[in-house]
């Protein structure tokens, strides 16, 4: 069986997650080179602090888009959620004081503390709103993400609850300014702040609209066929499932090959058979792909894009 569907033009995301080290950036270059071979133009996306997808396609990629040499339909960035916060500061620092200048007592110097503070979460908030941000200027036909594991992934994930508690928060306090002014002015004019704010919660609906939209909007979980690995895939499956974001195909990776076993392989192999069975059992409406062991690390992408012909699918 192969991962199937990619190349419907209606679905631009498309993630991969999973436990850490279990193939995920293979998975999601593998995907990327396949649909660019197929003459999609692809921007493959790396959310993961500890970047991997230079070491993967053996090519330098940064925090800006950069055309990948010999494979003329794909793009690939490193997104640095660090660097995407502080643009975002940097763009909303008058909205974000106006708003804590107007709706609570604090002085200057304590929103200059406020703002900057770290706040937990942020930075995958803000590297999730650069990928939104991408898809919305509309310059490739998919967007193949490598989210970091599973945790990590999840919180990603949160974004745009998080991000709506928090304009809801500041919204609360916005409307009490504004009965004050037109208690005193008799009218409030709407300013900056109130556009911000305005901007923010369409930019929520928007994510909540695209991920969870299965035309549009698809996440593969990946794993191996280990204990460890199947108890977090089936915690990240319902996380997924609670955030109404429906998995429908799966990757196992690493499984011994049948042909040419040695004792020792033919041991390993009857190990995973069993929870392969287990996989199977637990997720009976899934799209299962296998993706045998290599001989050699999956690396480069001529060997990149040779899994992603066998097991990948339009
Ligand atoms: N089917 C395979 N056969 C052989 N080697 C593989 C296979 N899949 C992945 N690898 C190798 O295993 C290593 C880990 O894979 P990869 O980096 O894709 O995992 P990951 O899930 O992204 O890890 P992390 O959680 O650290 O980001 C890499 O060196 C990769 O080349
Ligand atoms: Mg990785």
């Amino acid at each position: 069986m192969a991962i199937t569907g990619l190349l419907e033009p209606s679905l631009k995301l498309i993630l991969f997650g999973g436990k850490g080290g279990v193939g995920k950036t293979t998975c999601a270059s593998c995907a990327a080179l396949y649909l660019a071979n197929n003459n999609k133009n692809t921007l493959l996306i790396s959310t993961d602090p500890a970047h991997s997808l230079s070491d993967s396609l053996g090519k330098e990629i940064g925090d800006e888009i950069k055309q990948i040499e010999g494979v003329d339909k794909l793009s690939a960035i490193e997104i640095s959620a660090e660097k995407a916060l502080s643009k975002f500061k940097i763009e909303y620092e008058d909205e974000l004081r106006r708003l804590f200048d107007t709706s609570t007592y604090l002085d200057k110097e304590d929103i200059d503390a406020i703002l900057g503070l770290p706040i937990p979460g942020i930075d995958e908030v803000m590297g999730f709103k650069t990928i939104v941000d991408l898809i919305e200027e509309g310059k490739f036909d998919k967007y193949v993400v490598d989210t970091a594991p599973t945790g990590h992934a999840l919180r990603l994930l949160t974004f745009p609850e998080l991000l709506d508690d928090w304009v809801k928060v500041m919204a609360k306090m916005r409307w009490k300014y504004r009965y004050m002014v037109t208690s005193f002015a008799g009218k409030y004019k709407p300013d900056s702040a109130d556009d911000f704010l305005m901007s923010m919660k369409k930019t929520v609906k928007k994510i909540e609209g695209l991920l969870k939209d299965q035309n549009r909007c698809e996440f593969i979980v990946v794993t191996i066929p280990e204990d460890m690995a199947i108890k977090e895939t089936e915690r990240m499956v319902k996380s997924l499932n609670q955030y109404r974001i429906k998995v429908k195909q799966m990757v196992i990776n690493n499984v011994i090959p049948e042909e040419g076993r040695c004792s020792f392989c033919q041991a390993r192999r009857e190990g995973q058979d069993k929870y392969i069975g287990e996989i199977r059992g637990k997720f009976s409406d899934l799209n299962i792909t296998i993706i045998p062991l290599q001989p050699h690390e999956v690396k480069g992408t001529d060997a990149l894009k040779n899994i992603g012909n066998m097991f990948f699918a339009g």
